[in-house]
């Protein structure tokens, strides 16, 4: 998925090793059997999907979870045996690819099982099936009893799918208030109770709830942003029963430094009015077209592990960078991780986006190249 060639000094370093003790530290945190599915969509949170399934199944997760169908067919091209989760909606033509490549999808409609079965006599072999209630996150998901038992014996009737597992989505387990949390938890508790069998797994939490709730852990806990050694919110990382340990650095090279009179201007829009006479400026390869989004002017990189401002507008490309100091064109910046004694997380870019720090991960795009640690 990322460049096979790689000249730019732009990369995001990814610790292995990070991730498998993410792994190991939830593996210990969480009751013996109780199964661990890695949520590996969107090329895993921008880490690298092949490369973090490979660490995480070592480390112990027994499941892979992804949210399309194309995700899934690209990992099943490397990991042949493995059980993999497609958590969205798909289309019906998918389906016989789903059982050609022994891919589990997500239902939520008798409809759409009986539309399918219209379709398809036979598949190569049934198709496994969780089932998503939908106890209140509104997204996909039946939503009550009824839709429930419909679609359980539209699922019982046919040959060409198997029910593998019911699962369910918080929407608040990151935050303080355990209201609504246990307001969706009891409500699933009572769909999955209304079923005539439990199926093989019953599984609901994600990152958040495996941390800081109790009893939420069922047959199988979604381990997602945590695995990257993120925490999902500012509550849970007040929480944390043991230390994550972040993955991803974005390291890059100084590729041209000038010394800048007061008054000269920097930038699209010229912008930046250099404010002291002799200002030292670099310019980074690295813009917003590598996920380095506009909205990040102002943020700082570490060089020689002291801080230095992006200034003037970020380029598709590159940006400029005021320099506490000369440098020669080479000198490496981090961008994201710890140089020196300081650091800077995508969670800092993620509060001075007024976003979090999924979006952040998710945005870094394939151009930036990945090296593995
Ligand atoms: C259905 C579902 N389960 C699990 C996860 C993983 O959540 P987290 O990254 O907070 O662990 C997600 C992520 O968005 C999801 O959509």
């Amino acid at each position: 998925m990322y460049n096979t060639m790689s000249f730019r000094p732009t990369k995001a370093v990814i610790d292995l090793t990070a991730i498998r003790k993410n792994v190991e530290n939830l593996r210990e945190h969480i009751a013996i059997g109780t199964e661990i599915i890695a949520v590996v969509k969107a090329n895993a949170y921008g880490h690298g999907d092949l490369e973090v399934s490979r660490v995480a199944l070592e480390a112990g997760a027994s499941m892979l979870a992804v949210a399309t169908p194309e995700e899934a067919l690209h990992i099943r091209a490397t990991f042949k045996e493995v059980p993999i989760l497609i958590l969205g909606a798909v289309p019906a033509a998918f389906v016989p690819y789903a059982a050609q490549h022994n891919i589990t999808l997500t239902v939520f409609s008798a409809h759409w099982i009986d539309e399918v079965s219209r379709q398809y006599q036979t598949l190569e072999q049934p198709v496994k099936v969780h089932i998503k209630v939908d106890s209140g996150m509104g997204r996909i998901g039946v939503t009550i009893e009824q839709e429930l038992q419909e679609l359980y014996h539209a699922i019982e009737k046919t040959t060409l799918f198997e029910l593998d597992g019911i699962f369910t989505h918080f929407a608040t387990a990151d935050e303080e208030n355990p209201e609504y949390y246990e307001q969706q938890k009891t409500k699933f508790i009572t769909m999955v109770k209304s079923l005539p069998a439990k199926p093989r797994l019953v599984h609901a939490a994600n990152t958040a709830a495996a941390l800081v709730k109790d009893g939420v852990e069922f047959d199988a806990v979604r381990y997602g942003i945590s695995m990257y050694g993120l925490s999902p919110s500012a509550y849970v990382e007040k929480h944390l029963p043991f230390p994550l340990y972040p993955a991803m650095q974005v390291q890059t090279e100084v590729v041209h430094v000038k010394k800048l009179h007061k008054g000269q201007h920097v930038g699209y829009g010229a912008t930046y009015e250099v404010e002291q006479e002799g200002e030292w400026l670099a310019t980074l390869p690295i813009g917003y077209a590598d996920g380095l989004v506009r909205g990040l002017q102002g943020q700082e990189v570490l060089i020689r592990g002291v801080r230095a401002e992006i200034v003037g507008r970020v380029c598709m490309d590159q940006i400029m960078v005021k320099l506490p100091f000369q440098v020669p064109v080479g000198e490496p910046v981090t961008l994201i991780g710890k140089q020196g004694d300081d650091e800077v997380t995508l969670q800092e870019w993620a509060d001075r986006l007024q976003t979090i720090v999924y979006e952040m991960a998710c945005l870094l795009s394939p151009r930036v190249t990945r090296i593995y640690l």
